[in-house]
């Protein structure tokens, strides 16, 4: 694949490559994206094979603005235009009814289609230059961790992809928001860039997620209102290859003597300076990469951070378990996929 800055020229060639069906990763705000024409069945379908995702997936179409939105989805209710209007461009994608022209390949089949409108300026500009949706997931191997540098892109795909837009390190670093507008009172797929709280003070109530109250084992399966399938959802979602450990302050030093009296290599990613300094005192074969401490840098710093740990195939990767607090929320959500 070829490697494309962010000029006109190059982003015209970039779109002339989508509009021929070709597959052109580019950046956004919160990770890199795995575009095609989401136009095309055939494009798309191109993603799938690259990724080596099932195609029963849906992916989510990326717009240059929400006033594209009637191209892609039917019946939008007056909350997409009002959370559409409070956080795009942003890292929110909407659930919606699929428009009679959006094709069964992006939305995996099923009668819902999720579009964003992204805020990376390259990512607008592309899009502004290409005309219509790009159908994007991550850019990544299926079940892999999210890429949120061009180099990281280039590890995942080498010359299974035409090209992929340089630019720079993603800001948010964890992938978009998901929120369901299709069934009565809107609900969190997926916690990303955007809080439950940033939601709740234009929805008017916080949004539930669909697996917080399981309905119990034996009450009749709910129709309309059944969860969409989104294998952001899966539990072994953006693991690295290295088995990943979540652990909590307290337990740290324990844990790590005990990893070290067996010969384990260990990464560690250390959140606390309490962290940093106790494992001093366990020494050996112990490598420390230091995250941030505040959520948002954190979570910028995440993905890297992962994939740096697992170049060092260490035999596992210990994570300091980040505070049980809101502003945490999508980080624990992908250590705890990373980490099942
Ligand atoms: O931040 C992001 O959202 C990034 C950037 C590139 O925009 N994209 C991303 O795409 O994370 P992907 O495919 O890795 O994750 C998209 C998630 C999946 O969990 C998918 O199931 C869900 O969105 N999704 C897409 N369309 C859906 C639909 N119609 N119903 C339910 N979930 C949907
Ligand atoms: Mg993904």
């Amino acid at each position: 694949m070829a490697v494309l800055g962010s000029s006109a020229a190059d982003l015209r060639a970039a779109a002339a490559t989508l509009r021929a069906g070709g597959l052109v990763a580019f950046p956004t705000e919160t990770v890199y994206g795995l575009g095609a024409d989401a136009s095309s069945p055939q494009a798309v379908a191109k993603i799938f094979a690259a990724k080596g995702r099932p195609a029963d997936h849906p992916v989510i179409v990326h717009l240059a603005s929400a006033s594209q939105l009637p191209d892609w989805a039917r019946d939008i209710p007056d909350v997409a235009w009002a959370l559409a209007d409070a956080f795009w461009p942003g890292p929110l994608t909407l659930i919606l009814k699929r428009g009679p022209n959006t094709p069964l390949a992006v939305t995996g089949g099923q009668d819902t289609v999720g579009v964003r409108v992204p805020s990376h300026p390259v990512a607008l500009e592309l899009l502004n230059e290409f005309g219509g949706g790009l159908a994007a997931p991550s850019a990544n191997r299926f079940g892999r961790v999210s890429p949120t540098t061009a180099a990281h892109v280039v590890e995942e795909f080498g010359d299974d992809i035409d090209y992929v837009i340089d630019g720079g390190a993603c800001g948010v670093g964890l992938e978009s928001t998901i929120v369901d507008l299709t069934a009565q009172r809107a609900r969190l797929l997926r916690p990303g860039g955007l809080s439950r709280e940033q939601l709740a003070a234009v929805l008017g109530y916080e949004p539930q997620s669909p697996l917080a109250n399981p309905a119990p084992a034996d009450a009749p399966a709910p129709s309309e209102d059944i969860a969409p399938r989104a294998p952001g959802t899966l539990e072994s979602h953006y693991a690295p290859q290295t088995k990943v450990v979540l652990v909590d302050t307290p337990h740290l030093e324990s844990r790590l003597a005990a990893y070290q009296s067996r010969g384990a290599t260990v990464a560690l990613l250390a959140l606390s300076e309490t962290a940093v300094a106790s494992v001093a005192g366990v020494g050996g074969q112990l490598r420390v990469l230091e995250m941030p401490p505040k959520a948002e840098d954190y979570a910028a710093a995440l993905y890297a951070g992962l994939r740096q740990a697992d170049a060092l195939t260490c035999d596992v990767i210990v994570v300091e378990r980040p505070p049980a607090a809101p502003a945490w929320e999508a980080v624990l959500d992908r250590l705890s996929r990373a980490s099942a």
